[in-house]
This record gives C-alpha cells, sequence and structure tokens, in this order.
C-alpha cells in the first residue's frame, strides 16, 4: 500500500509548514519565564501507557469540549494534522512551555497572546476521544469500533443533542480555571478551518474533599483502574491501551433534595451523609453489606437505593471508572440551579460498563428522582501516547 504510513507523524512534520515544529519543541522548553519554575510546577506527564487525565487525580477544574469536524467529508491527513497539532499542543502546554509559533494552521490568522506566559501548569492533563462521527467524517466508517455504537434512550432521558456527542472531545483538567479557559482557547485557535467547538462544559472539584452538590462523598467505591481499564479482548488494535468515555450532564433537583429529611437522603444513596460510611456500618472504605437486615427483616440498604442498584453485583459485574466533576451554571428561568454532575465513566466497553448500570438506575434508583439527565455523549480513547507520536497515529496513518 504506496498509501502506508502517509500521516506518519514524519511525513506530517514535513508538509504544511509544520517543520519549524522541530525546532520549536526545544526552545519552547528554555522559553519557560523564571529560571527553575519548570521544575518546580506541577507538570503531569503527557506521554506514557495511558492516556493522562483518566488515572490522574481529578484536578480542581475541567473544561470538557467536543468538536466537529469542518467538512461533512474530511479528509484523513487533514483530521490527522489537526490532532498532531493538538498533540504538539498538549505536549508543550502540559510541561508550562508556550506552543510553538507557526503552529496554526495554514489561513488562521490568530497567534498566540502570551495569556500563559506566567502561568504553572497546574497539573494540566489534555485527554482525546474520538465520537462515532468522526469515523463516518473521515472515511473510516469501517474502522468504526462496534463498543462505540450511540447509547440505547433511557427512560426519563432529557438529552439536548445540541449538547451531546461530537467527532472530537478533549477533555481539559488542571488545579487553575484560567489555564483549563486558555488551553481550550488554544485548541480552538489551532483548529481554525479544520474543525470547530460543538459544546463545552465546564466543572470543577471541591479544592479538599470529595462532596459533590448533593452533599454527598462521591468517588469511594471506584474500582482500581489498573485492573478495570484493560482493553476488551475485541478492541481494535488501534485502541490497544485505550477505553471509552461516557460523558453525561446530569442536573441535581437540589431545590427538592435540599428538603428532604436527613435520613431519607441517606437512604437514597445507602451511605451516611456525615462521612460517606455505608448504613451497615464501619467507615467509608468498610464494603458495604447488601444482605444485612434489620431486626425487622428489611434490609438495611434498601432496594432502591443508588449504591446497591449501581454495584457490579446487582449488574452482572458491570463496572466503570467514574471520575465525575461537578457543575454549577448561574440560574435557570424558573430559579432553580442550573447545577449538578458532569458524570465522567471510563470502561473497556459502554456495553458491559455504562449501559447495563444505567439501564437499571433507570428504573428506580431512588437518587434518579432528583435527577435530570441532559446531555449525553460517548467517545473511544486511545491508549496512551508514545514521544514522537500524536493521538490516534495508529488509526490514521
Ligand atoms: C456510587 C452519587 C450517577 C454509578 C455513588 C455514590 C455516590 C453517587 C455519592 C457513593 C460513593 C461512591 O462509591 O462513589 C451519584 C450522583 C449521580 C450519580 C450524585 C448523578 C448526579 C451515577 C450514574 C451511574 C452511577 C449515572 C452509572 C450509570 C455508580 C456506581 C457506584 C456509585 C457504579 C458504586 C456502587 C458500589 O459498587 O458501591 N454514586 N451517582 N452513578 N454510582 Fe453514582
Amino acid at each position: 500500500d504506496p498509501g502506508h504510513r502517509r500521516f506518519s507523524r514524519r511525513a506530517l512534520l514535513g508538509t504544511g509548514g509544520l517543520a519549524a515544529l522541530a525546532a520549536g519543541g526545544a526552545a519552547g522548553a528554555a522559553a519557560l519565564g523564571g529560571g527553575g519554575e519548570a521544575a518546580a510546577a506541577p507538570a503531569v506527564p503527557f506521554h506514557g501507557p495511558q492516556q493522562a487525565g483518566i488515572l490522574t487525580p481529578r484536578q480542581n477544574h475541567v473544561r470538557l469540549a467536543a468538536f466537529d469536524l469542518g467538512r461533512a467529508r474530511t479528509d484523513r491527513g487533514r483530521a490527522a494534522a489537526l490532532l498532531l497539532r493538538w498533540t504538539t499542543a498538549a505536549e508543550h502546554l502540559t510541561r508550562g512551555a508556550p506552543v510553538p509559533a507557526g503552529l496554526e494552521p495554514p489561513g488562521s490568522r490568530a497567534a498566540d497572546t502570551g495569556a500563559l506566559a506566567d502561568t504553572r501548569p497546574a497539573r494540566l492533563t489534555l485527554t482525546f476521544g474520538l465520537g462515532a462521527t468522526f469515523f463516518d467524517r473521515t472515511g473510516l466508517t469501517a474502522a468504526r469500533p462496534e463498543a462505540l455504537a450511540p447509547l440505547p434512550a433511557f427512560p426519563d432521558d432529557r438529552l439536548d443533542p445540541a449538547r451531546g456527542d461530537g467527532d472530537l472531545l478533549v477533555q481539559i483538567g488542571a488545579d487553575d480555571a484560567f489555564v483549563t479557559a486558555q488551553v481550550l482557547r488554544t485548541l480552538q485557535r489551532l483548529a481554525h478551518g479544520e474543525a470547530t467547538l460543538r459544546w463545552t462544559m465546564t466543572g470543577f472539584t471541591a479544592a479538599d474533599g470529595r462532596r459533590n452538590l448533593m452533599g454527598q462523598v462521591d468517588g469511594t467505591n471506584n474500582p482500581d483502574p489498573a485492573r478495570a481499564l484493560v482493553s476488551a479482548p475485541d478492541a481494535p488494535p488501534w485502541l490497544a491501551g485505550g477505553s471509552y468515555v461516557v460523558v453525561r450532564r446530569i442536573r441535581m433537583l437540589l431545590d427538592h433534595w435540599d428538603t428532604l429529611p436527613p435520613d431519607h437522603r441517606e437512604q437514597a444513596l445507602g451511605r451516611r451523609a456525615c462521612d460517606g460510611s455505608p448504613l451497615t456500618g464501619g467507615g467509608e472504605r468498610t464494603p458495604v453489606d447488601l444482605a444485612a437486615t434489620r431486626p425487622d427483616g428489611v434490609p438495611v440498604i434498601a432496594a432502591n437505593a443508588h449504591v446497591r442498584m449501581a454495584a457490579p453485583a446487582s449488574n452482572n459485574g458491570a463496572t466503570m471508572v467514574r471520575r465525575s466533576w461537578s457543575y454549577h451554571d448561574g440560574h435557570r428561568a424558573d430559579g432553580a440551579p442550573d447545577a449538578g454532575l458532569l458524570f465522567t465513566a471510563w470502561q473497556p466497553d459502554p456495553r458491559t460498563g455504562f449501559v447495563p448500570v444505567q439501564q437499571r438506575l433507570s428504573r428506580g434508583d431512588a437518587l434518579a428522582r432528583y435527577l435530570v439527565h441532559e446531555a449525553s455523549a460517548v467517545f473511544a480513547v486511545p491508549g496512551g501516547i508514545r514521544p514522537g507520536t500524536y493521538v490516534a497515529q495508529s488509526l490514521l496513518e
């Protein structure tokens, strides 16, 4: 195949004005403001066996952004060039270096304003995913994995299609909201003429602690990610070491939730509000005893309690790694807070992870009465990026 490796990083770098990058990389690192700052800045390595931002402890801020390629049919080479630009930008930004000059696509008139010049990377991570439509747009429909099929509709979904799906996902996490905002701006600039923003969502976590906006300690019973995120046996080679992420924007009906008696709130979850410990006793990390009953024979953890309905034991062993963020985007016309959870779950295959669990939760989860699922998206997340390669290179080259 004479076209083989047409879109290798090397081939792309040699064309379209990207050659400047080879020199730009080294110069960029040296240009960091202030002697020694780079070493002291908390940087998360961009390269590794997994993409950064999945196993990385959650940062304080996130921007989730979905982009659509600009053309109904996009040449594979253009998509590859975009992902190379983004990869290059990510390599620099995550270590606190400026994006090399000249990285913008041809025809772009915008340039780096230096807004990040004196900012540390603040544990910045960029995590990239491909939506089902990416494959159709780039003529790669045959390579689209079955596991990337659209999620089924769930009862009570109130999804806004404009805030769902998308060709490409970028999750930008950092401990500094200025960094996440400016990095998104940079990616947008580098996508000029090639891809446009479809939706963005802004999330945060508590600087200390792991409570969500319902007041619950969240994230306790996550599986060990190293074991939970091994590739499925039928994963395509280009997705080796990768996973799938499901993003759901779930609004909390907080005005209602806040009026509930405290024990009702705890029953709906199955854990105590004060410290996240199971209603069956012990500390936060004590396993939930789903079999425990009160003297009158009634289960301690209610049949419809969230932790019972979501547990692997109730769903044929289905697991996912939850790494969710709170959002609070002001108030709706009815005065209710536009607030909730940017629920983000990673798994080897959504059909054996998120889907069966959400199917069960959407049929009677006690917590679900106080929740509205407003947007939904699923993306294939390629494995870790090796130095000298770009995101999804083995799919595109
Ligand atoms: C557990 C909150 C939506 C799956 C929990 C826990 C909390 C919580 C507080 C207990 C602590 C923990 O183990 O992390 C919420 C809130 C949601 C939400 C506020 C929506 C706004 C979902 C959805 C799913 C899900 C949509 C999946 C479809 C799980 C799982 C567990 C869990 C698998 C662990 C169950 C176990 O094995 O103990 N959730 N959750 N949650 N949640 Fe959710």
